[in-house]
């Protein structure tokens, strides 16, 4: 099938792209369509050029774009191959029915959906998706609290919950936020069903189509997924070893009326930069002058080895900031509970967004992580998890030296490693080489907005054990050499 298959490129020399692209196009429609598989051997040049009536300069461009953008390797003397296609942008799938979808389904990054997938794997060395350490699993207390509250408290059980949380719950968070330096009361508090839930409950109350958001450069995948998903643009600003950058800041905000500026500034995904006091203190300072909200996400800033971070934004006293604080990294990605802060105002409007959504989170989980918390577990717990992540930290440290071509920075807390490879090598390809070698992590252009970091790769070190670590970094060396030796 695949033999004729060059006769059936259709280019036009009218059009406006240039004949090279216009092959590459093609090339990368087929290989999405299954028509080209990998493997497939190009016509020569010379051959390619005649059957398409170009000339040869036109297949030589169309082919050294292929191959930089590794989508064609080439073999001295045995020719042009076809490695893959680019990564499929994700189309809505087509419905049966006489109707459209609204929501844009083929905007939103495929790449959460992948580490999600990668999760189910067992088989796969986890370095993408972030998952606790299973030797320090919170399962027996925890448990505890589960099993003996479903029978406790059937009639709690039966009931709706208020949208805004368990109040027992609420109420404990309003000591266990002061670890973090956070005075807040207890209409200021709602307990939603993970940061992911603030943070598209926020984009819903705030977002419509045309708005402006800023983010980190590179930042967290999910945020940017729930703000495009209402329409709004994203202007992204880089970061120093301080943070976000305040002075592109400063000039987004003359030119752009900007609704909230998201950052996660202790132990950012996907660098681990924590953004200074000094910096806190100047972003809070210009968002007042400007009349901009700052949604300020937290997940990790108690998960520190030596000194604590810099409190969180919202510490330093604001009604500007919206904070956001998972128990994800502190006790399991599915426990699916996060707490939002904000002035009463937002909480009681997000609270009717919610009720839309969910009505209240789950009861049940609310009640046990209320008694695992009072009962004083959780902060142990949270003391396990950093040592065992510190001896983690050491080892990827050791392992990570034993390679030639991998530099990684080593963030002071946190769950990720934010690692430079050499840049003729595109990550998200790697990836491929990566999955088929049995492990897995995060390409650095997944997390940006204007497709950059493409020589990044993002390792979350919490939840493999260190046997598994030692062969996961072991293949990533041997992937990286197998990547090179096949690219030339
Ligand atoms: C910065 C950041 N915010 C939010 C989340 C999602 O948190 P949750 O599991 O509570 O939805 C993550 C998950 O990795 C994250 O890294």
């Amino acid at each position: 099938m695949t033999k004729n298959i060059w006769e059936e490129f259709a280019i036009n020399a009218k059009d406006k792209m240039p004949l090279y692209k216009q092959i590459i196009h093609q090339v990368e429609g087929m290989v999405h369509d299954g028509r080209l598989k990998p493997g497939t051997r190009l016509p020569s040049e010379r051959k390619m050029a005649k059957l398409l009536n170009v000339s040869r300069m036109t297949i030589t461009l169309a082919n050294e774009e292929m191959k930089a953008r590794g989508m064609v390797r080439s073999h001295q003397g045995s020719g042009t191959f076809i490695l893959r296609g680019p990564r499929a942008k994700e189309v809505e799938r087509d419905l049966d029915l006489p109707v459209e979808f609204a929501y844009p389904t083929g905007e939103i990054n495929q790449g959460m959906d992948e580490i999600m997938r990668h999760g189910e794997n067992t088989h796969l060395i986890n370095l993408a998706g972030v998952g606790t350490a299973p030797e320090v699993h919170p399962g027996i207390e925890l448990s505890q609290c589960f099993s003996e509250h479903l029978r406790k408290n059937p009639i709690l059980l039966q009931l709706p919950s208020p949208t805004q949380g368990y109040e027992p719950l609420r109420l404990e968070m309003i000591s266990w936020l002061k670890k973090v330096k956070i005075e807040v009361k207890l209409n200021e508090i709602m307990i939603v069903s993970g940061a992911m839930q603030g943070l598209d409950l926020i984009s819903r109350l705030f977002l419509k189509p045309g708005d402006y958001v800023v983010m980190e450069e590179p930042g967290f995948l999910g945020a940017a997924d729930a703000f495009k998903a209402t329409g709004a643009k994203i202007l992204r600003i880089t970061l120093d070893e301080e943070g976000i950058r305040l002075d592109s800041l400063e000039n987004m905000l003359m030119q752009f009326p900007i609704k909230f500026i998201y950052v996660n500034p202790t132990y950012q995904n996907p660098t681990g930069v924590t953004m200074s006091l000094k910096r806190r203190k100047k972003l809070l300072e210009l968002c007042s002058k400007y009349g901009v909200l700052i949604v300020e996400d937290d997940p990790f800033s108690l998960l520190y080895f030596e000194d604590k971070p810099a409190p969180p934004i919202k510490s330093l006293g604001s009604d500007n900031v919206i904070y956001i604080q998972s128990f994800s990294k502190y006790l399991y990605p599915g426990i699916r509970l996060a707490v939002l802060v904000a002035n009463e105002g937002i909480i009681h409007n997000l609270s009717k967004v919610k009720q839309r959504v969910d009505l209240h989170s789950n009861n049940l989980t609310q009640i046990a992580l209320h008694a695992y918390i009072s009962e004083g577990n959780l902060e142990n717990h949270i003391w396990k998890l950093k040592s065992a992540y510190l001896e983690r930290l050491h080892l990827m440290k050791e392992l990570l030296n034993e390679g030639p071509y991998i530099h990684c920075k080593l963030p002071e807390g946190g769950v990720f490693l934010w690692c430079k490879v050499p840049k003729e090598i595109p990550t998200d390809r790697l990836l491929e080489f990566a999955v088929k070698n049995g492990f897995t992590f995060v390409p650095g252009n997944w997390m940006s907005g204007v497709g950059m970091f493409e020589n990044y790769i993002r390792l979350a070190y919490t939840h493999p054990s260190l046997e598994w670590l030692k062969k996961g970094i072991k293949l990533l060396h041997h992937t990286i050499l197998e990547y090179k030796e096949y690219q030339f």
